[in-house]
């Protein structure tokens, strides 16, 4: 037993969980999954998986995600990307409600699967489905040689490496970086991208692992955030555009691993109905980086500090508007809003770590979670 518990120490990395290990790797597994695909200096994306299918993509009308949990989210950042730099509408549903409420499918259609395990029930029925309408299927997924990635015409691997901690952090960062690339690749055939705008994207696309590491280095200020929180009992996390989903994840993470109930919205939305929960015990994440939405943001900022809300917001390095404004405040790099999603998650998934670490959860094993969902 002694050498087991080393082993599993040894395998940890040094690192107190595999989540936080996990999390820490992020540089890592966005720089692996990018790796020998995107060309900066040609301002060219290369995607091996779905070449074949390359005529498809130049026609095709419309693309649906299906996908559950974190993947789910991550096929939202998807829409949001696809839709903007490619322009082709995409649906993103949940697979378990798409499977069972016979969904509108052709021969024209392009379904991605999005799924780290790759063996998900509900997302391998949904595509089967599909499949049997005539749908041309894409899997985005992470474990390779997986069912998902068999039953699927073409697809990306995430290339995250193993994925230990029962909430998911690299794989979901790894799934975005895959979702980027694709809306870029098709942007690039598609003609909606032009090659010295491409070379911007990429280069600094290429920087997104250091930017990572930069997010990380927060690590002991969130740990220190994280102490005011311990006895909080619900959490609004609230973000526009492709933040949005970013809140989503937030807010899952966090409910996951420490068992507080937490929801995602959008900023907007707070006004019809969650601005009702809030008072001087509700914090309130906010996604306040500068990008399009910069200054919305902020009014929701003000609506929420008017009703005494505790505000811990995600900002821009060097914004201090946001940061006189707010409780309390993480820096992250700045940007592309494309990228966005990529640095923002960080915070989140090492606030919800620590939160859940100082409740005395088992954040690597949630309870009543399997990693993998196999079943109906
Ligand atoms: C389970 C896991 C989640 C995961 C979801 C979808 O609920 O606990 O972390 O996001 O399944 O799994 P998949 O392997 O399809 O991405």
């Amino acid at each position: 037993q002694e050498l087991e518990l080393k082993l599993e120490m040894l395998e940890k990395g040094g690192f107190d969980h595999f989540m936080l290990k996990e999390i820490f790797e992020q540089p890592r597994s966005i720089y692996d999954c990018m790796r020998g695909r995107i060309y900066p200096n040609e301002g060219k994306v290369q995607l091996g998986g779905v070449k074949e299918y390359v005529e498809k993509l130049k026609n095709v009308d419309r693309i649906i995600i299906v996908a559950c949990g974190t993947s789910w989210h991550a096929g939202l950042v998807g829409e949001y990307l696809i839709e903007e730099y490619a322009r082709i509408p995409v649906e993103v549903e949940y697979a378990s409600e798409f499977r069972y409420r016979n969904p509108i499918i052709s021969e024209k259609d392009i379904v991605i699967a999005i799924s780290q395990s790759g063996e998900t029930a509900d997302t391998m029925a949904a595509i089967e489905l599909a499949k049997e309408k005539g749908a041309t299927i894409f899997g985005i997924c992470n474990v390779v040689g997986s069912s998902i990635p068999r039953i699927s015409h073409a697809g990306i691997y995430t290339h995250a490496g193993p994925e230990i901690g029962v909430a998911s952090t690299k794989a979901f960062t790894a799934q975005v970086t895959a979702l980027t690339l694709f809306a870029f690749y098709v942007a690039q055939q598609r003609g909606k991208i032009t090659e010295s705008q491409l070379i911007t994207y990429l280069t600094e696309l290429e920087t997104i692992p250091s930017l990572v590491e930069t997010a990380l280095k927060s690590n002991e200020l969130i740990k220190k955030i994280a102490e005011h929180f311990i006895d909080s009992r619900n959490c609004l996390f609230l973000g526009r555009g492709s933040g949005f989903p970013v809140a989503l994840e937030g807010a899952l993470k966090l409910k996951e691993i420490s068992y507080i109930h937490a929801e995602g919205y959008p900023a907007a939305e707070m006004k019809h109905g969650p601005i009702a929960l809030i008072d001087e015990e509700m914090p309130v994440i906010f996604i306040a980086t500068k990008n399009s939405s910069y200054e919305k943001v902020i009014s929701n900022i003000q609506e929420v500090k008017a009703r005494k809300g505790v505000v811990i917001a995600i900002v821009t390095e060097g914004d201090i508007t946001v940061k006189n404004m707010v409780d309390y405040s993480i820096e992250i790099p700045d940007t592309n809003e494309a990228f966005l999603p990529l640095i923002a998650t960080i915070p989140l998934q090492l606030l919800s770590y620590h939160i859940a670490v100082m409740r005395g959860c088992n954040v690597d094993q949630p309870r009543n979670l399997a990693k993998s969902v196999t079943v109906e």
